[in-house]
């Protein structure tokens, strides 16, 4: 049976790890954080993800899986650490070259090493290949095999997609990417395909900057379609019957850890200027300061205003909050002294405030919907509107009946 040590047991490490483990391998969890090792090891997970705390429990229980800060000897190294963006907005790769300095001294000749981080172009083969070659003198795809395998999940959704994705795997040669292939297709459901190191490094870059170029799009045309007077929804929606054309959804602006950061990786090396993908960043950027506008401009008659913000996480149905626009529109509104009260039931640890339904819309001038969750459907129009000081409500992810909501007096303003 073949031993996996995995690097990194967050979002992406610890559901792969327990998919692993569960398919048969014999897995070692390796994290640096005390927190998260000692949670792990009284058999409890971090991470709110469905089915995942059961699995955990199953894997840890019958020892498929051992959690340490200690890396082992091991058949495959897998490396799942975050790489976050820098000051300057560059990756910022020391979680990887930190990983790959810690397992140097365990790869032996025969060993695969997979780095599944999102990264720039040429990292698994210039840092963690580099890093491995000159400390061990063993010669990738020659002595060991190294590979690039990244991940598509989506947040809610992780351990379904995992199994049934399709999954892009890069070798350093096509011996790297066919034993690669071999771990994965334990579990994976979904086609796997085959490539170099780089053009998988690129597929995954360039799947998350088409979105965000596509989504600026979308918020540009918003804008547009204000300026007309015209619901964007409405033009969305029939520009979409052409069988060519898919144009996504507007929104409050763009977050998570993936689609407003791997489009600047895209960039990373290249000294090009004025892209298209930079530009679409700045409008997604830019966003959520028009919607901040547009709530200062509703309230503007109010004393004393409040807002209530319905969502702070990124996305419909989950609790991250990394580069949520969310968080921008409160800043900003907090900035201007207007007092915001934020209600999302699935943010559990945040330095902001989560009140509770009944104090965020006591008083509320305006309710600004900003994450699409299911459970806002819950919260009757009856309720809010006997809640609230004025009934107005700012939708940014077309959430609500217009027609219903007028029957309720509200006054509805929309992306
Ligand atoms: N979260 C997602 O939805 C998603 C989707 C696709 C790809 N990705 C990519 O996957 C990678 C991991 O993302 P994540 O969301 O799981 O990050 P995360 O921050 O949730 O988890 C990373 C973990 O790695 C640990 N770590 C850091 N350095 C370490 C080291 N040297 N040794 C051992 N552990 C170390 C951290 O303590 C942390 O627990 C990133 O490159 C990300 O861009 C994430």
């Amino acid at each position: 049976m073949k031993k996996i040590c995995v690097i990194g047991l967050g979002y992406i490490g610890l559901p792969t790890a327990c998919m692993l483990a569960y398919s048969g391998y014999k897995v070692i969890g390796i994290d640096v954080n005390d927190y998260i090792v000692n949670l792990l090891n009284s058999g409890e997970v971090h991470i709110d993800e469905e089915g995942l705390r059961k699995l955990f429990q199953k894997v840890i229980s019958n020892k498929a899986i051992k959690v340490s800060k200690n890396v082992e000897e091991a058949d495959v190294f897998i490396i799942a650490v975050s790489t976050p963006l820098n000051k300057e907005n560059k990756a910022d790769l020391s979680y990887i070259i930190s990983a790959a300095y810690g397992i140097k001294d365990y790869i032996k000749k025969g060993n695969l090493v997979i780095l599944e981080s999102t990264s720039p172009p040429g990292t698994t083969r210039n840092i963690v290949g580099n890093i491995i070659e000159e400390s061990t003198k063993l010669r990738a795809g020659r002595d060991f095999y190294l590979a690039y395998c990244p991940e598509r999940v989506m947040p809610g959704k992780v351990l379904y997609e995992l199994i049934n994705n399709a999954r892009i795997v890069g070798g350093i040669n096509k011996e790297s990417a066919k034993k690669a292939k071999e771990v994965y297709e334990k579990f994976v459901e979904g086609k796997i395909k085959l490539t170099t190191l780089e053009i998988a490094e690129i597929v995954k870059l360039a799947e998350n900057s088409y979105r965000d170029v596509n989504i600026a799009f979308s918020n540009e045309l918003s804008l547009i379609c204000s300026d007309y007077a015209v619901d964007v929804w409405d033009v969305i929606k029939f520009a979409n019957k052409h069988p060519r054309v898919n144009i996504l959804n507007p929104g409050p602006g763009v977050g998570g850890h993936c689609i407003p950061i791997d489009p600047l990786f895209l960039l990373d090396n290249i000294s090009r200027k004025d892209t298209l993908i930079e530009k679409s960043r700045i409008v997604n950027k830019s966003v959520p300061f028009i919607i901040s506008k547009k709530v200062l401009e509703i309230i503007k008659d109010y004393k004393n205003p409040k807002v209530t913000l319905f969502g702070l996480s990124y996305k419909e149905n989950v609790g991250d909050i990394r580069e949520s626009p969310a968080i921008d529109i409160y800043n900003e509104l907090f900035k201007k002294g207007i007092n915001v009260s934020i209600f999302d039931p699935l943010v559990k640890s945040t330095k902001y405030k989560i009140a509770s339904l009944e104090n965020s819309l006591k008083n509320s001038d305006l309710l600004l919907l900003l994450t699409a969750h299911k459970i806002f459907k819950k919260v009757s129009l009856d309720y809010i509107s006997k809640s609230m000081r004025n009934k107005n409500i700012f939708d940014t992810r077309n959430f609500f009946n217009k027609d219903l909501l007028k029957k309720y007096g509200f006054k509805y303003y929309k992306i």
